[in-house]
């Protein structure tokens, strides 16, 4: 991969001023509603017949970083993005304006879901991939910028970044490149030595679509959202069976990491807990959404408070229990992530993390898993048919 020598600086060239375009008009949506920073959004393409929205693959005989390709099939929306503008204190996105464009979902890859432009040497084009980095524009970043530019009514992704002010780059329209049926992004420009055919370029307008409307945020016992990062115990809605949630170890086994059980007696509330949704460090929690979930109280073991799927082999069963890590949402953090769904007119836990898109997992119902009498009550996934009834919870604010 070569970027530096695309964007060698002839500094005694001319001279650019940094200026962000915060006067231009925003981008909108097939609604016509502003288009907003750190909102899901599709990428679709304005001709129909010509495929479907972007997404990532690998392509060629490479295998990360993925690259940003469109869709085959028109029905298919591809991956939902985010912008990410230069100017960091905009709310929505401008026309001419650079942004980082960064994929919603987490990939198999170690490297991330933000676009960045790559020479393939080979051929001498430049192609749209991922594993740039986000925010601090300038000249080291400068193949991490793009830009949406109106066109002929619609819009189209243009790269020429205006976040160096001492560094000519080469802008050019971004188009679909046709080969051996993948159809990778590429920049379009006539570069004089390019060794594929010219002829093989589509250039698509492309224009935003909205995004799925965002699942309902889950309410508290007051009715009031949950928040991220803020402290909840989860209780019990069936009365008579054990209280809020903590964290404990099988009786005379000291061992760490600690267990998710909940509290024997109704009373007790248990310890508080915060949620962590996958893809935002704030706003509110919704149903159906990837969350680490956390203990705020420190415990007498060195592992993380996060909550984590572990395979008990004694019982052949899995339980939640403590240790895993924030964040990072992808294949090798699978086992951290939980979500809520609505159950009646309450909730339950669940076990279905849906934030690699390569991998299959099965989803699972949380219960709780009365042991010793009990007097351990743990909890744990419903893989069989024996298995208790959901764990039926609710939120009550921490203090
Ligand atoms: C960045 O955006 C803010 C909000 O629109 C605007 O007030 C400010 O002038 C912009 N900064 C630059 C350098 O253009
Ligand atoms: C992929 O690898 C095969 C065999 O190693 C080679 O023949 C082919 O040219 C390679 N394709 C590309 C696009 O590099
Ligand atoms: C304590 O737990 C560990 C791990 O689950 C297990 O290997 C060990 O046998 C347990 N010890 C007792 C006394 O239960
Ligand atoms: C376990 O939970 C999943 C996910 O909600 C559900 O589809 C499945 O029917 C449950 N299985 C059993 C055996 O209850």
């Amino acid at each position: 991969m070569k970027i530096s020598q695309l964007f060698l600086c002839f500094i005694l060239f001319s001279i650019f001023t940094i200026s962000f375009p915060s006067a231009a008009a925003p981008v909108v949506d097939i609604d016509g509603n502003p288009v907003l920073v750190g909102v899901d959004y599709y990428i679709l393409p304005v001709i129909r017949g010509r495929g479907g929205g972007l997404t990532l693959a690998s392509t060629g005989n490479k295998s990360c970083p993925l690259d940003v390709v469109q869709e085959p099939l028109e029905v298919n929306n591809g991956l939902p993005l985010t912008f990410r503008p230069a100017n960091s204190s905009e709310g929505v996105v401008h026309v001419s304006a650079d942004q980082n464009f960064i994929f919603s979902a987490a990939s198999i890859c170690v490297q991330s879901t933000v676009w960045v432009l790559y020479e393939e040497e080979s051929t001498q084009t430049f192609f749209i991939t991922t594993g740039g980095v986000a925010g601090n524009p300038g000249r080291e970043t400068i193949s991490n910028w793009f830009r949406i530019d109106e066109y002929e009514g619609d819009y189209k992704l243009v790269y020429c970044p205006g976040v160096c002010n001492i560094c000519r780059v080469r802008c050019g329209d971004i188009g679909v490149l046709v080969q051996d049926g993948e159809r990778r992004l590429a920049l379009t420009d006539d570069a004089p030595f390019k060794l594929l055919s010219l002829c093989s370029l589509l250039l698509i307008s492309i224009y935003i679509a909205a995004a799925a409307e965002s699942p309902a945020a889950v309410l508290d016992i007051l009715g009031k959202q949950l928040r991220v990062g803020t402290d909840y115990y989860i209780l019990p809605v069936v009365r008579g069976r054990g209280g809020g949630l903590t964290l404990s170890t099988a009786a005379g086994n000291e061992s760490c990491p600690l267990d998710v059980v909940q509290e024997r007696l109704e009373i007790k509330k248990g310890l508080p807990l915060t949620f962590q949704p996958a893809n935002a460090k704030k706003g509110v929690v919704r149903v159906s959404t990837d969350h680490n979930i956390k203990f705020s109280a420190s415990s007498t073991c060195v592992e993380s408070t996060v909550w984590k799927l572990d395979y008990e082999e004694s019982s052949q069963k899995y339980f939640i229990t403590t240790g895993g890590v924030e964040g990072n949402p992808g294949r090798e953090t699978l086992s951290n992530w939980f979500k809520i769904e609505e159950y009646g007119s309450d909730y339950k836990l669940v076990f279905c993390p849906t934030l690699c898109n390569y991998c299959k997992v099965i989803c699972r119902d949380i219960s709780i898993f009365v042991e010793d009498n009990g007097v351990r009550r743990r909890l744990g996934l419903n893989l069989t048919d024996a298995a208790p009834a959901p764990f039926k919870v609710m939120f009550k604010k921490a203090n």
